[in-house]
């Protein structure tokens, strides 16, 4: 197996961006087990996918964190700022802004004066987001931060002369195993200083069922998600990967919290990269990790607060306790 990345292939596009992809994808392929960073399912196609996923009744994230805005965002909001006072809206992982928006609009009633500041790696969502912004929210002040989450947090302390309040919203922090979730935060709390704010929503340990049918839809539409990550390589890297010989396998493992994605190779192959001089061997049923989701208990959560340097403030839920946006305060 050739793993090398031979700098004499000219990259397809100028781009650093594709650089990185193929060396997260050369690496994370020759290892075993073998893995590709889900940060990688947000090009433009996924982008699409996932807007489909956060549409099905079987993915209740995106609506109980709506439901959960809608409801209590004027209180959440009123927290945010003092009267009159200027401040900075920091949102990692913005997306199309959805749910944010009834953040933003809440906000814009109360007539509070700050910048938001939405950070996304999906330059693509990010202009989306932009557009969408300038017509339905005109005079809002944006500032879209094209870049990964650990690029952006630099950015902070740039931001530091203002209070700031910092948006980890849907279940983001599910990406991250509990060590680099702790290390995150732990950066949020050292590049922003004392009294500024972080909602963080987190996706709720709850009946296993609901949890499955959330990752592994009857439409197919989350196995269409993880099966884009082998297209994206096909298209970026010149790879020749036939998606029909393998399948999107996903499971929830209750005491980690842990829901595991996969896709299984269904037989023996070797793919081709065609920009990147590398070829790839699948052994039957060997398979690629794509992305673990974590749930969390509140009490996980209120460990992962104290450790980090947070002063829980409250936990805004939804009814049936799926959800949880919670507010801390760095102290
Ligand atoms: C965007 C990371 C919150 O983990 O629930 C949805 C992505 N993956 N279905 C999640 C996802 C499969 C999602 N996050």
């Amino acid at each position: 197996m050739k793993q090398t990345l031979s700098p004499a292939v000219p990259y397809q596009k100028k781009d650093l961006w594709i650089s990185q992809f193929a060396h997260d994808v050369t690496l994370g392929l020759s290892q075993h087990p073998k893995s590709v960073p889900s940060r990688y399912f947000y090009d433009k196609e996924g982008d699409k996918i996932f807007q489909q996923i956060m549409n099905m009744p079987e993915y209740y994230i995106t609506s109980c964190e709506h439901d959960i805005f809608m409801q209590q965002g004027k209180k959440m909001c009123q927290v945010f700022h003092e009267p009159g006072e200027t401040f900075n809206l920091i949102e990692f992982g913005a997306g199309d802004g959805y749910k944010t928006k009834v953040l933003l609009k809440k906000l814009l009633e109360d007539e509070a004066d700050f910048t938001y500041n939405p950070v996304d790696i999906s330059k693509n969502i990010l202009e989306e987001l932009n557009t969408n912004l300038k017509n339905e929210l005109p005079g809002m002040k944006v500032r879209p931060l094209n870049m990964e989450y650990f690029s952006a947090l630099s950015k902070l302390s740039e931001l530091n002369t203002r209070r700031n309040v910092v948006l980890f919203l849907g279940a983001n922090i599910g990406n991250f195993s509990r060590e680099a979730a702790g290390n995150f935060l732990s950066r949020i709390s050292w590049y922003c200083k004392p009294g500024d704010l972080l909602l963080l929503g987190a996706d709720l340990k709850k009946d296993p069922q609901i949890i499955s049918l959330a990752y592994n839809d009857p439409h197919g539409i989350t196995a269409a998600f993880n099966l884009n990550l082998l297209q994206r390589m096909n298209r970026e890297l010149g790879a020749d990967f036939d998606t029909n010989s393998f399948v999107h396998h996903t499971f929830y493992e209750p005491q980690s919290g842990e829901v595991l994605s996969y896709l299984v190779s269904l037989r023996r192959q070797t793919v081709r990269f065609a920009h990147i001089n590398m070829e790839v061997s699948f052994e039957a049923f060997e398979s690629i990790h794509t992305e673990t989701s974590r749930k969390y208990s509140l009490s996980e959560l209120e460990e992962l607060a104290a450790d980090q340097g947070f002063e829980v403030l409250e936990h805004f839920s939804d009814e049936r306790n799926y959800f949880v946006d919670s507010l801390w305060k760095i102290r």
